[in-house]
């Protein structure tokens, strides 16, 4: 998992601000952000499938169906790659004229220096396109956290087994 940091230059702006907004008092916490990039990876069928649909709407429609995963979380896009946590995911399509989910995850971090930490997000979903989400909270390291992911799907194998994976930055604030 790359923990890389903004360049300082980018970095240096916020630092200031955020120095400026918490006041003179040395003693009280500083607020960081930190950057972490890594691989979501969610199979669907088959024995070894981490999302299931809970919930099928009557009709011919998938609005109002329901999912649950239990998502893999690697530190690169090859599926042999170093295994650093799990997204469980509650994901609702929610899109009468698109399919739009709305989803709440929480990330759990299981390896690295956030082992043991994590954060959640909750918003909507588009597979087709680069998704923004808040982060609503966070855990361990990421106490406090608010901040945003982006994430686009980099790829899709499988038919009736599917294999689909996520690529993820998240920008984490927090103390
Ligand atoms: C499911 O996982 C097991 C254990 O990792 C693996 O041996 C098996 O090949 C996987 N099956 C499929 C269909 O991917
Ligand atoms: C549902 O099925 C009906 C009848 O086959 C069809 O007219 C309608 O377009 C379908 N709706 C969707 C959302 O696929
Ligand atoms: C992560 O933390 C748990 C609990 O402290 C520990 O048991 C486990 O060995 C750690 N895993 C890694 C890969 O460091």
């Amino acid at each position: 998992m790359a923990s890389s940091p903004f360049s300082p230059l980018l970095l240096l702006p916020l630092v200031i601000l955020a120095t400026i907004a918490i006041g003179s008092s040395s003693d009280e916490p500083k607020e960081k952000m930190t950057h972490l990039h890594f691989y979501f990876y969610d199979y669907y069928g088959g024995p070894n499938a981490t999302t299931i649909t809970v919930v099928s709407p009557p009709g011919n429609s998938s609005f109002g169906s329901i999912g649950v995963g239990d998502n893999i979380l690697r530190e690169g896009p090859e599926s042999s790659s170093k295994l650093i946590g799990r997204a469980q995911e509650l994901a609702v399509q929610a899109g009468q004229e698109s399919t739009a989910y709305l989803s709440a995850l929480n990330f759990v971090f299981t390896a690295g220096e956030y082992n043991g930490s994590g954060f959640s997000i909750l918003g909507r979903a588009v597979l087709t396109e680069t998704m923004e989400r808040g982060i609503v909270g966070g855990t361990g390291m990421f106490r406090m956290a608010r901040g945003y992911t982006l994430s686009k799907l980099i790829r899709s194998t499988g038919t009736t087994e599917l294999e689909l994976v996520m690529e993820y930055d998240a920008y984490i604030y927090h103390y």
